[in-house]
């Protein structure tokens, strides 16, 4: 664990870059679900996420910081209530947008991966039962048929769904503040939503291979490192099935399963997860423990077999940038021990570019620049320079 990190720790090609979701970013989705229950007079959502940090707008300035600091890959998300505001109604102003994204990143050198669903929906969408209405999944594939042409535009790699483990809890949460509290573990996935989103998942590869077959394929599944108190595999075992397990194992034959990791939780002989000892904790409340990306990814490449792993977000909440370094820094050389080991990852993004808006909340800052939240100016940190400066030779 001894690496000096710089832009040979990592091979050529390996990919290197940010990420950033839809909804967290770009403001004013108004066509979506969350905005509606952001609204609600009696909202559950503490903070609404309104004009977000309005990089629908500002997504010219957002490309050329992580050009500009050396980045390779850029991960972002198109949002579906955007393209498709009412059932039926497709936005060709908005596919326009994002292509115009798309080939602003090409041009700028980002190779582009897009999410094509983190957590938002249209309105009307679930509205009429969301994603376990009977036809949810042809009406995805709707959706993703009327992405052609953003496609077509240079998109090198598409993750269907963002976390569809956290989807699956999403309906527990949104009971709370639809905060995703990982310090207390997740509640089990609900099983009916589980299955829809490995449906939606596996049509979607398979229309997108028909399709575009020069895109990468998979998700992004939402992976902590859950390690077994002596004795308590069994427990650790039973917990992770549910919630991260059964996602995992549907990524078979998938070009690539993304794996985002910020923690890490002690399981004991009867299965409830803890922090770890005098923790020292970020502003989300998580256990700071960077090698909990070295555990994650050893775990996940045990269930997925030959399927190549690109850590698809890692990052920290933090208002000191230098803890953010430290992080990053122990992560990366936890990476790196495990590809050492064998463990096939393909690529490292880092959540976030901005600091954005956390599902409810403007306090935690994950990002590698910071957002005034008046005047959106950009300002960034020192660690975007720092970990821009790491990228690899293409
Ligand atoms: C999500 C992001 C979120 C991040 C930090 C992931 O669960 O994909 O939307 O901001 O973690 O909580």
């Amino acid at each position: 664990m001894n690496h000096e990190l710089s832009s040979t720790t990592f091979p050529p090609g390996f990919l290197w870059g940010t990420a950033i979701g839809a909804h967290q970013s770009e403001g004013n989705n108004t066509a979506s679900d969350w905005w509606y229950r952001e609204h609600l007079p009696d909202s559950p959502i503490a903070e609404r996420c309104g004009d977000a940090i309005d990089s629908y707008h500002r997504w010219p300035e957002d490309l050329d910081l992580a050009a500009g600091a050396g980045f390779k890959d850029y991960r972002f998300g198109i949002e579906w209530s955007r393209i498709e505001p009412a059932d039926g109604a497709i936005s060709h102003a908005a596919l326009d947008h994002y292509r115009r994204i798309v080939e602003g990143a090409v041009t700028r050198g980002l190779r582009p991966t897009v999410t094509l669903h983190h957590f938002t929906l249209p309105l009307w969408f679930a509205a009429r039962g969301g994603w376990l209405a009977e036809d949810a999944v042809q009406r995805f594939l709707g959706y993703v048929d009327a992405l052609a042409p953003v496609l077509e535009a240079g998109v090198e790699r598409v993750m269907t769904i963002n976390e569809p483990n956290i989807v699956a809890v999403l309906p527990k949460l949104a009971s709370s503040n639809g905060d995703t509290d990982l310090t207390q573990g997740l509640p089990v996935p609900d099983e009916a939503l589980t299955k829809v989103m490995i449906a939606v998942h596996r049509a979607t590869v398979e229309r997108l291979r028909t399709r575009h077959p020069h895109l990468e394929l998979g998700w992004g599944v939402s992976v902590q490192d859950y390690q077994a108190d002596p004795g308590a595999e069994a427990a650790a075992d039973a917990y992770c099935e549910p919630r991260d397990q059964v996602f995992l194992r549907a990524s078979k034959g998938d070009d690539y399963v993304g794996v985002q990791t910020y923690t890490r939780g002690l399981i004991s002989a009867d299965g409830t997860p803890r922090l770890g000892p005098d923790p020292e904790l970020t502003q989300t409340g998580w256990e700071f423990y960077p090698p909990a990306l070295g555990g994650t990814v050893r775990r996940v490449a045990r269930i997925v077999g030959d399927v190549p792993l690109i850590v698809t977000e890692n990052g920290v909440a933090t208002s000191d940038d230098t803890q953010r370094i430290r992080y990053t820094t122990g992560a990366l050389r936890a990476l790196r021990a495990a590809m050492d080991d064998g463990v096939d990852v393909r690529g490292y993004f880092h959540w976030s570019l901005l600091d954005n808006w956390e599902w409810g909340h403007w306090g935690p800052a994950f990002g590698l620049v910071a957002v005034d939240r008046e005047t959106f100016t950009r300002t960034p940190k020192p660690s975007l320079t720092w970990l821009g400066s790491l990228a690899p030779e293409a």
